[in-house]
């Protein structure tokens, strides 16, 4: 095959990974639980050049046409296919066309969804099938780690459970918990920054350990994770949801008292916040999340969707409302040139 395409989802983190252990090698120093998204998505087309060619990478835009990706995320991809090759015994060059139907670089996971997405286009393109678990280690390779999570569909866990005290913890690949079809949360995505976030995730997990918080939240971090899991386990969002929103502000919290500090909130951010206590005040099981960005994830059950996604939309500093919800993961798709 000389040309693969794939689209791979973003997703969002229940329980962050934040601060490495080796970034390089995007090692994390917690373990993290995340949803596959549906709708939000990165597509790769990959083409194999002749060995030795010089790699091209293409922003593809709707109306099929190419038009070369900035000097730093070529950097990236370049980075990233430089670690395939190595990793998959290739020479070969590659041609690569992308493109995200969502906000790329404002905490919507563009790195997990697009590096996720060139890892499985890599492989297919070199006619190999690796296993899922090989997949996710592969797309981590990116430097993204939560790209090892958006290789698998409905609820994943990276690392393994039950990890976290020896060396190679972390190391491993992300583990599905549960299918999609296990619980149809939706994800309400209130868009309060659309551009790029002026600090990158990369940057974040280098300054983490400089905040005097971090320590404390890994502390909390075992009841965290195991509540996450069960309130997975048996779809009772009332549990999960505290979690959820506890974690949220510890990573902000971590973030904006590191040195140097970190702010990835907006007004936007904060009225979004009030307005999900203020549904919830009315009897609305909804709980917000937010990754390294400033807008904020509502998550809920698909019958509370309209409602919530209405109240959102009416929140001032709200530019647009993404409703999107638990997908089933990366799938081949239409080539992009
Ligand atoms: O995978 P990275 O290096 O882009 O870091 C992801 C960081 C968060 O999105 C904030 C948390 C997470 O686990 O997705």
């Amino acid at each position: 095959m000389s040309k693969a395409s794939v689209a791979a989802p973003a997703n969002i983190a229940f329980v962050k990974y934040w601060g490495a252990r080796d970034l390089e090698r995007a090692i994390p120093v917690n373990p993290s639980i995340s949803m596959t998204l549906a709708r939000c998505v990165s597509h790769s087309t990959v083409e194999a050049l002749a060995e030795g060619t010089p790699d091209e990478v293409w922003l593809a835009a709707e109306d099929g046409s190419l038009s070369p990706a900035a000097e730093s995320f070529t950097r990236r991809v370049r980075g990233h296919l430089d670690a395939l090759r190595h990793e998959l015994g290739s020479h070969a060059g590659f041609r690569v066309g992308t493109r995200n139907n969502f906000p790329a670089a404002a905490g919507l996971a563009s790195s997990a969804s697009g590096f996720a997405a060139l890892a499985i286009a890599v492989t297919k393109v070199l006619g190999l099938n690796p296993a899922p678990a090989e997949l996710s280690l592969l797309a981590r390779l990116s430097g993204s780690g939560s790209a090892a999570r958006s290789v698998f569909g409905g609820y994943v866990e990276w690392p393994t459970p039950g990890s976290g005290d020896t060396e190679s913890d972390g190391e491993g690949p992300a583990v599905p918990l549960a299918p999609a079809e296990h619980w149809h949360l939706r994800d309400v995505i209130a868009i309060v920054e659309a551009g790029a976030k002026e600090v990158s995730s990369l940057e974040g997990h280098r300054r983490a350990p400089s905040s005097p918080y971090f320590e404390k939240r890994l502390a909390q971090l075992p009841a965290r994770l195991d509540t996450v899991r069960s309130a997975i386990a048996s779809r009772d969002l009332a549990a999960l949801g505290p979690g959820l929103e506890e974690e949220a502000i510890d990573l902000h919290l971590i973030a904006m008292s590191s040195r140097p500090p970190v702010f990835y909130w907006n007004p936007g951010t904060t009225a979004v916040l009030a307005a999900v206590r203020d549904l919830r005040h009315e009897g609305t099981a909804a709980f917000s999340t937010m990754d390294a960005g400033a807008n904020v994830h509502v998550i809920c059950e698909a019958a509370d969707e309209p409602r919530v996604a209405e109240a959102l939309a009416r929140v001032p500093g709200v530019l647009s409302v993404l409703r999107d919800g638990v997908g089933s993961g990366p799938a081949t798709a239409p080539d992009l040139f």
